[in-house]
């Protein structure tokens, strides 16, 4: 699985991503600003539909991790579906021109104005909808009555499994708020009369993120299979596919991660023909940071080095609004100077300018000593989770985006302005400083 700098490598001891030195993008949109890679998003999406060829496979991009719209059209255009869920991820695939029969609508809060716009979307709606409760089913079948429709769906198994992540990305415990647990599913299946508005054509799965063992998804899988079986005898129809949700960790330090072959590999053996009698199973997947992870960073100026006794602080642009994860999860990203240096290293925190102590991208990692204002550094894995968790704290505009491709790159999202920050605001009432503008 990929690495942090599988995709931004040194040239000439400049860091480079896709041919185009990234001191040539800050140059061009200043700093902080996201910078991914076309390739780093590609191959491991290649990867994925090469190992799960001929299982009529459908990978479907999990929107939440990188949500912008060139980047969704860039996977589009491969054959990716997506992974939605909310409206505004169902607007943006729309956006990027995905059909409908390539999108799933999993979580567990969709509103009956999301799963309207969700039946009604391009021509015949979309693929599934991945349903997480019996109230919400209820809901749906009611909407879909409504429209006079009937909405594809499928029933997300809480296989109460535990992904030994983080906890909070761990979904397929049966504490989490995730999915139906088996006898809830097999009520439901024994009375679908009481849904006539829905049609299950699926399960689906999604126990984590972040996953760095295949044992707890195949663990995960075979209670899927065995939950399968027992629905077949009790469904008016079987069962056309299994999405098996996202999850495949990638590689932030010098973590092991899955094998992009054996993960596919176990899909096939689990799912994939033969596995049951009939009809072969769709195999459907919601892989987000897989894709989108290593091939991105978060590129930053150093603004000021505070130097201390112990440990020195590196105050760099970019802030916790940028990129939350350390400060969320405490989660490391490995931070590198674009231009190379070597020499002396000294422990540093590097710090954001967000008013919070715990505004902070790593602490006491040992750094160039001569790493100083005004040398760029690359914060790497940012790819997902990173802009698409942004916020504006601080009143900081969000950052921009480019997109990086065969020596080229484009600007793919523009930095946020202040007239962006107070947008919808009620600032009609004329300020002083503007009443004595005016007069002037
Ligand atoms: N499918 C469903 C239903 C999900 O809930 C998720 C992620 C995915 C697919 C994609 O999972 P992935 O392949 O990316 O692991 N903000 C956290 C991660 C939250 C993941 C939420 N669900 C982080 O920054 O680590």
């Amino acid at each position: 699985m990929s690495r942090p700098t599988d995709f931004f490598a040194y040239k000439n001891n400049v860091l480079t991503v896709d041919g185009v030195p990234l001191p040539e993008i800050a140059e061009s949109t200043g700093t902080p600003v996201y910078v991914y890679s076309a390739e780093g998003l590609l191959r491991p999406f290649r990867e994925l539909k090469k190992g799960l060829e001929g299982l009529d496979p459908l990978i479907c991009f999990a929107v939440k991790s990188n949500s912008n719209v060139a980047i969704l059209r860039l996977l589009a255009n491969e054959g990716a579906g997506m992974d939605i869920v909310s409206g505004g991820e169902l607007y943006r695939a729309g956006i990027a021109g995905v059909p409908g029969r390539d999108i799933v609508f999993s979580g567990v809060g969709k509103t009956p104005g999301e799963m309207a716009r969700a039946l009604e979307y391009g021509e015949t709606g979309i693929f599934s909808f991945n349903v997480e409760s019996e109230p919400e089913l209820h809901m749906l079948s009611a909407v879909a009555q409504h429209m006079g429709r009937t909405a594809p769906i499928a029933l997300r198994f809480n296989p109460d499994v535990d992904p030994k992540t983080h906890p909070y990305i761990s979904t397929g415990l049966k504490k989490n708020k995730f999915g139906l647990n088996r006898k809830e599913i097999l009520e439901i299946a024994r009375d679908v009369s009481r849904y006539p508005g829905i049609t299950i054509r699926g399960i689906s799965i999604h126990i984590g993120s972040q996953l760095l063992s295949l044992a707890p998804l195949e663990d995960a899988f075979k209670r899927t299979r065995a939950l399968l079986s027992e629905l077949e005898t009790l469904l008016p129809e079987p069962i056309r596919f299994v999405d098996l949700g996202g999850g495949v960790g990638i590689t932030y330090r010098n973590e092991k991660t899955i094998p992009i072959p054996r993960y596919c590999a176990m899909i096939r053996k689990h799912f994939g023909p033969g596995a049951r009698s009939g009809r072969p199973l769709k195999i459907l997947i919601e892989p987000g940071r897989s894709i989108s992870g290593n091939a991105g960073v978060l590129l930053s100026e150093v603004l000021y080095r505070k130097m201390r006794k112990e440990k020195d602080f590196l105050i760099v642009d970019a802030g916790m609004n940028d990129l939350v994860r350390p400060s969320l999860y405490g989660s490391f990203h490995d931070i590198v100077p674009v231009a190379r240096m070597n020499g002396v290293r000294k422990k540093t925190d590097v710090v954001g300018p967000v008013c919070e102590s715990g505004d902070c991208f790593a602490s006491e990692r040992p750094l160039p000593r001569k790493l100083d204002q005004g040398d760029l550094v690359a914060i790497l894995s940012a790819g997902a989770y990173g802009f698409a968790m942004a916020g504006n704290y601080n009143s900081r505009p969000r950052a921009p985006e480019v997109l990086a491709r065969n020596g080229r790159f484009e600007l793919i999202r523009e930095r946020e302005t202040y007239e962006d920050l107070v947008r919808g605001e009620a600032i009609s009432q004329p300020s002083r400083g503007r009443e004595s503008a005016a007069r002037t």
